[in-house]
């Protein structure tokens, strides 16, 4: 399995942080937006990662990632010209994933999950989405789902929502991806849609959905980008006051006995 991190698109809606370096690369806590898709892929054992990049803002990508090495694996980019969809995002890697299955994963997306097991359990045929309930689902491709967790509908931002259980901005595909993208028509706004292409998979009987049950945060909008950054420094201060707590505990832990012993 190789890993895409797509890291297009003009970030207009976080104007003017955006308006000279990329969004998936302003800072969420310590560390750039992008680099915690990108520790999902690492997390899970992928060693080959291809970011797909605006023009304009490749050389600041090559600056912060670089080749790969620092991060134990190997990056490549591509460029994607125009913000012309998901699917036209990922249409771009086929020489990349040279016929191996495609963990996909937006670059602006945040998981508290772990996703390894899901990433290593795929069965390498048809494709796996997933869905997390949320209060605002007409904001996202909206997944409806019965009890053994097969898909029974996808809808891009529909104004009455089937279910409330929007589509996070990550997707594992089987190595047919690219032909299908081939067949998608654009959208009304002008995009080859990611929903089409898991539609496609929907109509052969080839998708699966699972269930995301941690935090899950699309950084795209200020109010996001901010509950993003409130959310890491919250998990890192608690990471490392319990470090704290452990370190105390084992530099006492002859007087705890004692204590301990003696009552
Ligand atoms: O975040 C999850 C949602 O992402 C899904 O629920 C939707 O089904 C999916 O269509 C997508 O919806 P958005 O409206 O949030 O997509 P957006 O246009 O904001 O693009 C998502 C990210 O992908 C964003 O970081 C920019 C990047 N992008 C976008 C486009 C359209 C690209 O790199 N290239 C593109 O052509």
């Amino acid at each position: 399995m190789k890993g895409v991190i797509l890291a297009g698109g003009k970030g207009t809606r976080l104007a003017p942080l955006t308006k000279v370096t990329s969004k998936q690369l302003l800072h969420v806590y310590d560390r750039p937006l992008i680099f915690y898709p990108l520790e999902i892929l690492l997390k899970a054992g992928i060693k080959e990662v291809c970011f797909v990049v605006a023009p304009d803002h490749a050389g600041d990508f090559l600056a912060y990632l670089g080749s790969g090495k620092e991060f134990g694996a190997r990056f490549t980019y591509e460029i994607q010209d125009e913000p012309a969809g998901l699917a036209q995002g990922l249409s771009l890697t086929e020489t990349f994933a040279d016929n191996e299955p495609i963990a996909f994963i937006l670059g602006d997306n945040i998981f508290e999950d772990d996703l390894s097991e899901e990433i290593r359990n795929f069965s390498g045929t048809g494709a796996k989405i997933f869905a997390k309930e949320v209060p605002d689902p007409h904001r996202f491709g909206v997944v409806e789902f019965d009890q053994d967790m097969n898909v029974i509908s996808i809808e891009e931002k529909p104004q009455n929502p089937k279910s409330n259980y929007g589509q996070p901005g990550f997707y594992i595909y089987d190595t047919t991806v690219y032909d299908k993208i081939r067949t998608i028509k654009p959208s009304p706004r002008g995009e080859l849609e990611i929903t089409d292409l898991n539609n496609i998979y929907l109509k052969e009987g080839k998708l699966k959905a699972g269930i995301i049950k941690g935090r899950w945060i699309d950084a795209g909008t200020f109010d996001s980008l901010l509950e993003a950054n409130i959310f890491i420094a919250k998990k890192k201060q608690s990471q490392a006051s319990s470090l704290q707590t452990s370190i105390l505990l084992d530099q006492n832990k002859d007087i705890i006995r004692k204590i301990a012993d003696s009552l």
